[in-house]
């Protein structure tokens, strides 16, 4: 129950980012995109230049001839696991694998890379186009720093990485491609599976910051006046400064790229709607921590760091991005020197007379200096252009080596989130709203968030069922699932589609509400009967209501619309078990583990089944495997302490019980295990004083087992 909470919390706060509501998009009259090859016939050396920037190549179809060599197979240590890139038939796979119990290959996974991401000036990632046509993240990418290399995805540098099945959010396309097409009733309502229409544009086209292109095209092609044909399109540069800077912040401005969240998008907007020109505030709005970022640097940093520069906030919308580049047209080498000591030199034209302080030589490099490349934080294998302009270079060398830091529930982040941009914020209604919403949805100011956001809903009632459902969400985070029901039923209300009462259910099942999450799941299930994730939670609930074989057929079912939904395979096999199907239950549960090998629980439940059925070398196996992926799963050291006892390895078994006591002192069934493989042992007293602890332990079962053995002993 825990685990599918778990994933399906997962699940939908995903979904979270793309909620989307019913009104379209403003649209300027009689225009639309057109197919972004098109602009290439009127505009043939600009498309030749932009072809080859980083921004023209940022996405693509895997082509034969861009194959990068892969020489040897890659060790993963973190995670146990081996991978390799295989062309077979003029495609392209990603095969991972571990070694099992019997020293043979298991958990293998094969993919076929589909698409890459990034054009590969500092990184590629692959990947995989599914069944559904939601893309999909593959662990092992490639790096082109130190003549390139290859290592783990970004964010996958951990022993429980996500497998091969992470989705594709479209957040990432919006950054990286042309806008794509994407299903009618994904656009208008919120859905928990992304998914596209084919075939996908590759590269970030023409449009995405001169806008829908149809009028100008057609104005060019017929009698229109070079008026009429530039008045058709968006030129940046007759835009005012914010405007021109917001289309490059679009993409640019990610005030980090940990859950924050850095930006919510307007529930009323379509995930593809801004257009240039039109004021990027009323499509999202930026948030951060209070006195900005720290001191954390990452991939996507450019707009941030540089509007922090003194540069910048001197110059009174002088300064922008397109200052110093031309996207159509990125110099590299000696031509990128002089380009940028020339951009520098229209302000400070001083400075290269100003020899006297020593370093301002001619043709000295000023960017080496004032903007030096950094190691980002979030992609440790890239280094990128620090654009806070800084008088002096931070100490230390910026590119040094640095291992991936996953944020953890000790460390992160917890207080008040911002808004960032537009700065400042108006104080209307709807913008209180979101950044209320801001304070809860990645659970980073609960405590006042929560109450805060409640009494902004009693204030303004807000239409949009989304605003209710984030507050639900932000009650779940914080574990209080009663509370969250209402504002989950008044989305549903507001908002009747299958997702809103997935959510609903959820919530109830959580809630241990179980008939009415079984009512709310139905619906869902009927409203969208291609929805994996209601027919795995429906399942799960009627699982809860010992009604086995209708959860097993609803398990099943889910299975069978998506089979790659790990967790619906170790739900299923804990429901067969139950009910008694055990090889069907190691079976699923092996698929589980097959799909995202790096879940210790699953280890461990699959190691109680192997252990049950007799099958002790690969049970002993699996629990090892288990507390390796967490070294403090107390209860995978008492079933394996035990197993150990049983066969018996006393001095092993004590060893990993009294880890599990340690771990976890008021485990009654770790004291109980532990007193047994004592008493076996030969150490009666030791086991009296354990067994004692159990008997008055709160375990009512355990609590019995040990009165009785100490019965037993005469004690
Ligand atoms: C049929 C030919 C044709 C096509 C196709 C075409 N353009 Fe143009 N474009 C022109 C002409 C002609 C001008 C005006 C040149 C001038 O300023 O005299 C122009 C000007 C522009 C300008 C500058 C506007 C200004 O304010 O000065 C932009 C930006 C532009 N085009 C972008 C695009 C984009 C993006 C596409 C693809 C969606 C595209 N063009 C497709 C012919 C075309
Ligand atoms: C907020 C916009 C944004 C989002 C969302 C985003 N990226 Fe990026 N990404 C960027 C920017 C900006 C860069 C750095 C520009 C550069 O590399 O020159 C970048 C760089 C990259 C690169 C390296 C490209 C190179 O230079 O070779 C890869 C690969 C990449 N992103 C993949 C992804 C994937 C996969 C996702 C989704 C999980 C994602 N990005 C989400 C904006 C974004
Ligand atoms: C990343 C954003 C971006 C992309 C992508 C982009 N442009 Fe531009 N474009 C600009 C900006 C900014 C300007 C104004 C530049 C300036 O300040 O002169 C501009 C100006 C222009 C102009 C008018 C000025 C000139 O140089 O003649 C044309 C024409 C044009 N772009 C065509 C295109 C075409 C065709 C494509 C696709 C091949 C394209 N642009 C892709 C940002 C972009
Ligand atoms: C649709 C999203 C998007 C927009 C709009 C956008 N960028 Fe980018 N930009 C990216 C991504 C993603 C990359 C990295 C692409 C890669 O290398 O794979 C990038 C890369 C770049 C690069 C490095 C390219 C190279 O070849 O070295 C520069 C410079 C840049 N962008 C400037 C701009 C400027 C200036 C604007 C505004 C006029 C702008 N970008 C607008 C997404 C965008
Ligand atoms: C649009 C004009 C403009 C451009 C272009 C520009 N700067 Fe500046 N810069 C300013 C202004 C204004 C200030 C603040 C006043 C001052 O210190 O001169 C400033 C300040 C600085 C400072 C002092 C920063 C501090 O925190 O004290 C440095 C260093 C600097 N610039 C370096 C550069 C370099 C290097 C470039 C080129 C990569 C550059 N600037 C491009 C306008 C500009
Ligand atoms: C004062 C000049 C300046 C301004 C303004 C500026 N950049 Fe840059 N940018 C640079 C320099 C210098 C490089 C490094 C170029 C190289 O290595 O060839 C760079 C590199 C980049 C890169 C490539 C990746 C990297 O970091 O090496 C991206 C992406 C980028 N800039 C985006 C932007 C965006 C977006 C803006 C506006 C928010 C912007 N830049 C404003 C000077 C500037
Ligand atoms: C070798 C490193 C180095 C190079 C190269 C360099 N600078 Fe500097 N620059 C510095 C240092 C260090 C300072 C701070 C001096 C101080 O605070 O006394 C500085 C100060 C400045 C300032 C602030 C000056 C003031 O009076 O407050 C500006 C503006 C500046 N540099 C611009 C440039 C430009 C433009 C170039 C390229 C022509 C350049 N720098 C090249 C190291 C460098």
């Amino acid at each position: 129950m825990a685990i599918l909470a778990a994933v399906f919390a997962g699940a939908s706060v995903g979904a979270w980012v793309y909620a989307t509501r019913k009104h379209p998009a403003p649209a300027p009259v009689a225009n639309a995109y057109v197919d972004g090859a098109v602009c290439a016939t009127c505009h043939p050396k600009i498309a030749a230049t932009y072809a080859k920037t980083g921004m023209g190549r940022s996405f693509a179809r895997f082509r034969q001839e861009k194959l990068i060599p892969f020489a040897k197979t890659f060790y993963h240590k973190a995670s146990d696991t081996y991978f390799s890139m295989i062309l077979r038939d003029g495609k392209y796979y990603q095969r991972r694998w571990q070694i099992g119990f019997d020293r043979k290959e298991t958990n293998i996974d094969e993919k076929q890379v589909d698409f890459v991401i990034g054009s590969g000036n500092h990184s590629q990632t692959y990947l995989h186009l599914t069944s559904r046509d939601a893309l999909q993240v593959l662990p092992l990418s490639w790096y082109s720093e130190k003549g390139g290399y290859w290592d783990m995805s970004p964010g996958y540098d951990q022993p429980d990485y996500p497998g091969s099945v992470r989705p594709v959010h479209y957040e990432c396309i919006f950054c990286h491609n042309a806008y794509p097409k994407i299903p009618e009733p994904l656009a208008h309502s919120a859905n928990p599976e992304m998914t596209f229409l084919q075939p996908l544009q590759e590269g970030i086209d023409c449009q995405r910051c001169h806008g829908p292109g149809k009028r100008h095209v057609k104005a060019a092609s017929t009698a229109g006046t070079p008026e009429q044909i530039r008045a058709a399109v968006v030129n940046p540069k007759r835009l005012p400064p914010d405007r021109e800077m917001e289309i490059c912040m679009q993409c640019h401005l990610e005030t980090t790229s940990l859950d924050l969240p850095h930006s919510i998008r307007n529930f009323e907007r379509e995930p593809f709607s801004y257009i240039p020109g039109q004021p990027l505030g009323d499509f999202e709005i930026a948030f951060d921590r209070p006195g900005g970022i720290n001191d954390r640097f990452e991939i996507a940093h450019q707009a941030y760091r540089l509007r922090k520069s003194q540069c910048y906030m001197q110059s009174a919308g002088k300064l922008r991005c397109t200052t110093c580049h031309d996207p159509h047209d990125i110099p590299r080498g000696d031509a990128a020197l002089s380009h940028y000591n020339g951009v520098c030199e229209t302000c400070h034209s001083g400075m290269l007379q100003r020899t006297a302080i020593p370093p301002h030589v001619p043709r000295a490099n000023c960017t080496g200096c004032h903007m030096p490349k950094r190691r980002t934080d979030d992609v440790v294998h890239v280094v990128m252009t620090d654009h806070f302009i800084q008088r002096n270079r931070p100490p230390g060398d910026p590119t040094a080596p640095k291992a991936e830091v996953i944020e953890s529930p000790a460390t992160m982040y917890r207080g008040e989130v911002v808004p960032y941009y537009p700065a400042p914020l108006a104080n209307t209604p709807e913008n209180l709203l979101y950044t209320g919403v801001a304070q809860v949805r990645d659970r980073r100011n609960l405590d006042s968030g929560l109450p805060k956001l409640a009494s902004l809903l009693d204030q303004y009632r807000p239409a949009q069922a989304a605003f209710y459902a984030e507050l639900g969400q932000g009650y779940r985070a914080a574990g209080d699932f009663a509370k969250s029901i209402p504002y989950f039923a008044a989305a549903a209300g507001k908002e009747p589609t299958g997702f809103r009462l997935l959510q609903l259910g959820n919530a109830e099942m959580e809630a241990r509400q179980f008939p009415q999450a079984e009512a709310a799941l139905r619906r869902a299930t009927a409203l969208s009967p291609g929805e994996p994730a209601a027919w795995g939670t429906l399942g799960w609930v009627l699982w809860q209501q010992d009604k086995g074989a209708e959860a097993r057929s609803a398990l099943e079912r889910a299975v069978a619309l998506d089979s790659e939904l790990p967790e619906l395979h170790n739900n299923l096999a804990s429901v067969e078990w139950g009910i008694g199907d055990q090889a069907a239950a190691e079976q699923h549960f092996r698929e589980a583990l097959r799909i995202q090998p790096g879940i210790a629980d699953w280890r461990l439940n699959f190691a109680r089944v192997l252990a049950t059925r007799g099958e002790i070398p690969e049970a002993r196996f699996q629990f090892e495997e288990a507390i390796r992926l967490k070294p403090d799963l107390a209860e995978a050291r008492v079933d394996y302490g035990r197993l150990l006892g049983d066969h018996g390895e006393l001095p092993a078994a004590i060893r990993q019980l009294e880890t599990a006591v340690r771990l976890q002192p008021e485990l009654s069934r770790a004291h109980f295990e532990l007193g047994m493989v004592l008493g076996r042992s030969g150490n009666p007293a030791a086991a009296v004083t354990q067994l004692k602890i159990a008997a008055n332990g709160s375990d009512a079962e355990v609590r019995a087992q040990a009165l009785e053995v100490l019965g037993q002993l005469g004690r």
